[in-house]
């Protein structure tokens, strides 16, 4: 096994590995911890691989108002067709901090990629923390922030349609809504380094005990901070890719620059803890 770096900030390509025979995990796991973010290329994965490959790192859970695949329902295809503009993911977020519970991990298998763009970015939330100034880790330390899944999603082939905050989907949970208040700088459980977990601009609307108005300006201040070039990989999809990041200390974002073209990725996400 060969794992090797892939920007300074996180990520690393694991190579000689089959991920559907894997044995002893170890050196992977120390890898993920490490890097946050893993590729694997050129892997064979069905539904029933994803699934067991996803279970190494924890249970898996649903994604709130999608439908999974037909006898996989934590699976779901993250499509985008040909005539569709929207591009599920294409902000910088982590994956649904409004649950009390946000996964821990998200493993993402290509099985159709534009000719050329529909990469995936990624920033450290760990950089993040740490290149923030010691007034302003003073200020933020404290802060908790409220999550909301008011946010509208629409677009994608199978389970993409649904539009969050209105829609429930058959068989699965039947929230409206969900809500959540959770560290603006949490520990990850693992390594025990900071991160900032400011979540999505959307869906994190303001800190715990004051108004929208009063948190708006430091929290843009915070998703800008986040994403800053210096600590950002970008993933650039070939077919067979497995991509596995850490939601605890990262960000993503889906590019979408591929015009008329269809990208397809099968999806499943790992339950995780409350963030402290
Ligand atoms: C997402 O999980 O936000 C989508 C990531 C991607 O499709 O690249």
């Amino acid at each position: 096994m060969i794992i090797e770096p892939l920007a300074g900030a996180l990520g690393a390509e694991v190579r000689g590995v089959n991920l559907r025979s894997v044995r002893d995990w170890a050196e992977i796991d120390r890898a993920f911890l490490k890097y946050s973010v893993l590729a694997f290329r050129d892997q064979q994965i069905e539904p029933q691989d994803l699934m067991q490959i996803g279970a190494h790192f924890g249970a898996p859970c649903h994604y709130p108002f999608v439908t999974g695949l037909e006898g996989f329902p934590f699976i779901f295809e993250v499509v985008k067709e040909e005539q569709e503009t929207f591009n599920f993911g294409g902000n910088w977020h982590s994956d649904t901090t409004y649950l009390q519970q946000p996964p821990l991990a998200t493993l993402l298998y290509a099985l159709e990629t534009p000719a050329q763009g529909g990469d995936t970015l990624f920033s450290s939330s760990y950089a993040a923390y740490d290149a923030l100034s010691e007034g302003m880790r003073a200020l933020v330390d404290p802060l908790v922030g409220v999550n909301s899944s008011s946010l509208k999603v629409t677009g994608g082939r199978r389970k993409m349609h649904s539009t969050i905050g209105s829609m429930k989907v058959q068989g699965m949970d039947q929230a409206d809504r969900y809500e959540a208040e959770h560290p603006v700088v949490r520990t990850h459980p693992e390594t025990g380094r900071k991160a900032l977990f400011v979540g999505h601009p959307e869906t994190c609307t303001n800190f715990e005990n004051m108004t929208v108005a009063e948190s708006r300006p430091l929290l843009d201040y915070l998703y800008a901070h986040s994403v800053q070039p210096d600590a950002i990989y970008r993933h650039m999809w070939k077919l067979g890719d497995v991509l596995m990041w850490d939601n605890r200390c990262t960000m993503h974002y889906a590019v979408h620059d591929y015009g008329m073209q269809t990208r397809n990725m099968n999806r499943v996400t790992v339950k995780g803890t409350k963030p402290v």
